[in-house]
Formats: structure tokens, sequence, C-alpha cells
């Protein structure tokens, strides 16, 4: 029988996105040769790199390409000599679309403080360690893409911007219901947050969400809560959460404050998921959650970890090789163990090395 090919379309994209997603893709060679895995890999551009070749920031080709693919591993969009193009037209455009017209309602952030990080954390180490949280965001809907939206001249040659945040039971149950499954593999435990105190929107999220948990998630406890309250929390006592299920924005937002906490955002992945197809396909997308740091791109000094556990996570949710995937985060962890780091995550004592060492150790822990 054939070996079953699993298409991989690779999107660098900008800033330190090329040299993160180099290092995977060297890792992803490494499972085709020494695991004898029939990955298909493809390459393309995204964001600012797509727009000083073909002005603008995905075309159509790369659209279908990530359409047809098992799963997009993306490195990063954006940077700051785009900043004044006119809004359709940024980097980052490119990303929001995939997301939009992939459906990919749910996005994964786990926020992990690895224990050979403990002390890389801004908060005190007996509040962080052992912290294992899972963001789950809403990605395609609230106020990002919502309508009307704009911005429009008003009397007095004054302006006024406007963006409209709506969300209907389907867009919340849907990923209410991610949260509920995931949860149920962890410790039975959703928080939901919205603004339930101010927003009309809120409060349908919450109803929606507790009405679903009511109907067919019975053994899963569910907390609400007021997304300020979360941020506040998040800082306070993080390891009382379990899985986040939030809407867009907030999950934007808080989940940055819980990258932090870690006080590893160059280690944390992210996946971002749609429906499931008649076929048991699921259309995805996975990215590292550090962004583009265009400070530090071409230096051979970014973090390729996060981008590296982000293929993990596509081998276990998109590729149906779980194996595969506790062997990499293993390797990952052995690295750590070692003491080597790159230069974001270095303390006293340990071994600061570059991104691309970083890549081949970990493909040397593999074996
Ligand atoms: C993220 C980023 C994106 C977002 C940007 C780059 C559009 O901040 O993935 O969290 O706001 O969703
Ligand atoms: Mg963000």
């Amino acid at each position: 029988m054939a070996k079953k090919q699993r298409k991989i379309l690779l999107l660098p994209g900008d800033g330190v996105g090329p040299e993160v997603v180099g290092e995977t893709k060297k890792v992803i060679n490494w499972f085709n040769e020494k695991k004898s895995l029939d990955f298909k890999i493809d390459q393309d551009l995204i964001g600012g790199a797509s727009i000083d070749k073909h002005g603008m920031p995905i075309t159509d080709e790369v659209f279908y390409k990530a359409l047809e693919s098992n799963a997009v591993i993306l490195g990063a969009c954006g940077g700051p000599q785009y900043d004044k193009l006119e809004f359709s037209k940024k980097p980052e455009r490119g990303l929001l679309k995939l997301r939009k017209e992939l459906k990919l309602f749910a996005n994964l952030r786990p926020a992990i403080c690895f224990k050979q990080l403990v002390d890389s954390s801004s908060l005190k180490p007996e509040i962080v360690s052992g912290l294992d949280i899972l963001i789950v965001r809403e990605l395609t809907g609230g106020i990002y893409f919502g309508e009307p939206r704009g911005i429009e001249p008003i009397e007095n040659g004054e302006r006024k911007g406007i963006n409209t945040h709506s969300y209907t039971t389907k867009e919340i149950q849907r990923v209410a219901r991610v949260a509920f499954e995931l949860a149920a593999k962890r410790k039975n435990k959703v928080t939901s947050c919205e603004k339930s105190n101010v927003m009309e929107a809120g409060v349908l999220w919450r109803e929606e969400v507790q009405a679903l948990r009511d109907k067919e998630y019975k053994k899963i406890e569910l907390n609400h809560m007021l997304a300020d309250n979360c941020a506040m929390q998040l800082l306070r006592n993080p390891k009382q959460f379990d899985v986040i299920v939030t809407d867009n924005l907030f999950g934007d937002m808080l989940s940055d404050e819980a990258a932090m906490l870690t006080g590893s955002l160059g280690l944390l992945p992210s996946a971002s998921l749609g429906e499931r197809d008649k076929n048991g396909r699921i259309k995805s997308l996975y990215e590292p959650v550090h962004g583009s740091a265009p400070d530090i791109a071409g230096k051979n000094i970014s973090n390729p970890i996060a981008t590296i556990l982000s293929f993990s996570m596509a081998l276990k949710y998109s590729l149906d090789l779980e194996k595969e995937a506790v062997l990499l985060d293993e390797a990952v962890q052995k690295v750590l163990d070692k003491g080597l780091r790159t230069k974001d995550i270095m303390s006293p004592g340990k071994k600061e090395i570059s991104t691309s060492d970083m890549g081949d150790a970990i493909i040397s822990n593999l074996h």
C-alpha cells in the first residue's frame, strides 16, 4: 500500500519567522528520513515577505495551497516598515485572512511553565512552578471581523472609528465545545471570560456557554469570570485555572499575559483549528505565540522552540502522530535539562547557543 502522504505548508513570513521555521523544517526532514514518514513540504510567502514580492500580504495561490494542506506552519507576520500601509494591505491581513477563510475558529494557546525556566518568570517561583493552563481563544468572530467597521468623517472635521463586536449562539457554542472537550482530557475545569457586566454580547456568551455545559458536559466544572478580573487573577493565582475559554479580543490579551507569566514566551506554541470535515480532516494552522520580533531578526539568536513545539502540536492534532509528538516534546525537554539556552531564556550558569544550534541540539536529542 502506498504510504500516506501528508502535505505541510511552511509560511515563514517576517522578522524571525524564516529562522525559526527554518529550524522546524530541519526537524520535519529528520522525521521524514529517520521515521520513514512521508511529509511533503512546500514553502511560500506570507505577510511582509509577500507584500515585497507580490504587493499583497497573501496571494490566492498561497491561500489555495493552505486550503489543500494537512497542516500549515507559520512563522510570524509584520514589521515596522509596513506600519504606514493602509489597513487592508498590512502584513497581518495575510494571517487574518487565513484564520477567517479556513474557518479556524478555535485557537489553542497553552501557557506552560517549563520546570527548567521557573526563575525566568517575573512572578515568584511558587506562583508559577508547575503552571499548565490552556487558553482557548475564539478566532474568527467578535470585534476583529465584525461589521460595520471603518473610519468615517463626521461634523467639525472630526472622524469616527468604528468596530463592531458581535457573537452568535453557534459561534459561541462551537468554541465552548472545543474547550469542554479539551478540559475533559485535563482537569475538567473551564473558566469562561467575557464582560457581561457591560456588554450584551458578553451576557449572551455567558448564557450560551452555560447552556452547552448543562446540556452536554455536566462533568465539567464551569466558572464564569469577567475578563478584567481574569487578567488580575492570572497574576495573583494563575494555578487556579485549567482551561480558559474567551472571545477573540480578550483572548488576544489574556494569552499574551499568560504567556509572559511563564517566563518563556519563546517556548510557547499555538494551534488554530477548524471544524472536522466529512473525511475527518481538520483544517489547521500552527504558529509560535511570540510574533515577528524585528529587533532580533536575522541575527541567529531567536528561539526556535515555540515553532518546533507548534509542529509537535501539528503532529498531534492534524497528522495523527501522537507518539512522534511526544518524542519531539521530550527532545526539547532534554535540551533544556542539559542547560542549553537561546538568548531570550538565558540565565547564569547555562550555556547560550544560537538559533541554528538549538535546532541541531533538538535533532540530536531525537535520536
Ligand atoms: C496574535 C497576534 C495577532 C492578533 C496579530 C498579529 C494580528 O497578536 O496572534 O495574537 O491580534 O490576533
Ligand atoms: Mg496577540
